[in-house]
């Protein structure tokens, strides 16, 4: 047990997918796990250890934020001993040709800062993902009905954004969407030699103000997991 992850040291697998929204782990693992059981519930954050295609996998809410990924994703790989992490979430498309619905993986997170900012100094270290789980998260991708984007993403801070000078930066630099916690959970996958990578659907716009009704998010979210889970056991 941890501060933050109520689970036994063998409770939780190697392999983890992290959704943003602890009922997205819920449904996830109710949805794409055989034999899921609840691993985790401090602080409502859910957690669930169950098997897809015989592998055993986590599925473990992170919260909003990188603040808050960073303190799942800290206990997971050092306490627990995760070795391959999977953000899955949604992201606003930042650019003309990324529509909703449409999956974005992320090939590195630009930021103002983040978490591990501080122990860079004058670096601007560049979190990238990792190339096995890319590459695999493709072509997984490209055997759906979903338009794939790979790129460079925004991690902010903010959700509700009083600079959208730099958004425009963003847009002018062919950033592909904004969500706020892919860098820290790369940074931290490379500081422990852990393999990591966001995989994003498109839930808003933030150039055409377009935004998914609910009831198509999580078929959205479902595309997600299942080219989250195959990229995992390519
Ligand atoms: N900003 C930040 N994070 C997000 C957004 C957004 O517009 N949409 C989904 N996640």
């Amino acid at each position: 047990m941890t501060i933050h992850i109520g689970a036994e040291k063998g409770d939780i697998a190697e392999t983890v997918l992290m959704p943003g929204d602890p009922y997205r782990a819920k449904w996830a693992a109710e949805n794409f796990l055989q034999d899921a059981r609840l691993v985790n519930e401090v602080r409502g954050m859910l957690g669930y250890t169950g098997n897809w295609n015989g592998h055993r996998v986590t599925i473990q809410g992170s919260g909003m934020g990188m603040p808050s990924l960073s303190i799942y994703a800290n206990e997971l790989i050092r306490d627990f001993g995760a070795k391959t992490l999977i953000r899955i979430g949604s992201c606003g498309g930042m650019q003309p040709q990324v529509k909703l619905r449409d999956v974005i993986l992320a090939m590195t997170a630009t930021t103002v800062g983040s978490p591990s900012h501080s122990i860079f100094k004058e670096l601007n270290f560049a979190p990238s993902a990792d190339w096995s789980l890319l590459q695999a998260a493709a072509q997984a991708a490209e055997t759906r009905d979903v338009g794939l984007h790979v790129g460079g993403i925004y991690s902010s801070d903010t959700f509700y954004d009083e600079r959208p000078d730099l958004n425009e930066q963003m847009v002018r630099h062919g950033i592909l969407g904004v969500e706020m916690e892919a860098a820290e959970l790369y940074t931290l996958a490379a500081r422990y030699q852990c393999r990591a990578l966001a995989v994003l659907t498109v839930s808003d716009h933030l150039v055409t103000g377009e935004a998914l009704p609910s009831e198509q998010r999580e078929r959205s979210f479902g595309d997600m997991v299942e080219i989250a889970l195959e990229a995992a056991f390519a």
